[in-house]
């Protein structure tokens, strides 16, 4: 973009999507509402955030709720950029309960075919037949990526709590990963594994891949930022209800230092 562009570009909104009002309730009252607009049934909140133009919004769960209102935000809010802050379930045995998944590459693992009850997953929009995408997911842009690193220098995530980290309090982890979205909780060991093993995946959820296949179609930067509320095995249901509230403000705490940047 030509340098004299820059003042109209910095002035334009970030839009900031949740799934649900544990997450979006995070950013409490370092938001600065200013006023909210309805469309579709979805409350656009405009504001500052850490001194900047936002636009906070409650999508609800899943890859459609995500794709409109992430539409809504660019195409009717003109937004810079488009961020979603929220849980996930944990893929990587390496990561438990709290650590932090900053998207860098982001998969719709439930896009693609179905062959004697396996799933291959594609690349959205792909015809899922015969030939393998030539592309897969979305991956973070570069200098989006190296800013990144810089605002997280010597950044340390609040320590969580015992029952949150299976035992002894400690300090959550925050790395770039791979983030895998999917119309489907995952409360099952068996899929865990296999959308590790198979996809690399170090977390699932239900919207981030679709706010990015959107953002990329508008031509604006995407940002997942993910906190691990469970380990997407049998107890994920009840891990998520136990520790949704705690561990949904470590994403939130992360996305706040990250817009400085954006
Ligand atoms: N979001 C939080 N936990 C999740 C899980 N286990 N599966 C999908 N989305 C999630």
């Amino acid at each position: 973009m030509p340098e004299h562009d820059l003042s109209a570009q910095e002035s334009a909104a970030i839009g900031i999507i949740c799934a649900i009002p544990d997450e979006i309730a995070q950013f409490g009252d370092a938001f600065q509402k200013e006023k909210s607009t309805s469309f579709g049934g979805f409350d656009f909140a405009e504001g500052l955030l850490e001194g900047k133009r936002c636009i906070l919004v409650e999508a609800g769960m899943g890859k459609v709720n995500a794709a409109v209102v992430a539409t809504i935000l660019a195409q009717n809010f003109n937004c810079r950029s488009l961020l979603f802050s929220g849980v996930a379930g944990g893929l990587d045995p390496a990561l438990g309960v709290g650590d932090v998944v900053i998207g860098k590459h982001l998969i719709q693992h439930d896009y693609g075919i179905i062959n004697n009850e396996v799933t291959e997953s594609y690349h959205p929009g792909h015809l899922p037949i015969f030939m393998p995408s030539e592309r897969f997911g979305y991956h973070l842009d570069g200098a989006l990526h190296t800013r990144i690193e810089q605002a997280l220098k010597g950044f340390v995530l609040p320590e969580l709590s015992a029952e949150a980290s299976g035992g002894t309090a400690r300090t959550p982890t925050l790395q770039f990963g791979t983030i895998l979205t999917g119309d489907q909780f995952v409360n099952c060991t068996a899929t865990r594994n296999r959308l590790h093993n198979e996809l690399g995946g170090q977390a699932v959820e239900m919207e981030g891949a679709a706010v990015a296949q959107v953002a990329e179609r508008f031509g604006v930067d995407w940002l997942v930022v993910r906190s691990l509320s469970d380990l997407a095995g049998e107890e994920s249901g009840i891990d998520f209800i136990k520790f949704l509230h705690e561990t949904a403000a470590g994403a939130a705490i992360v996305l706040r230092r990250l817009i400085t940047v954006l």
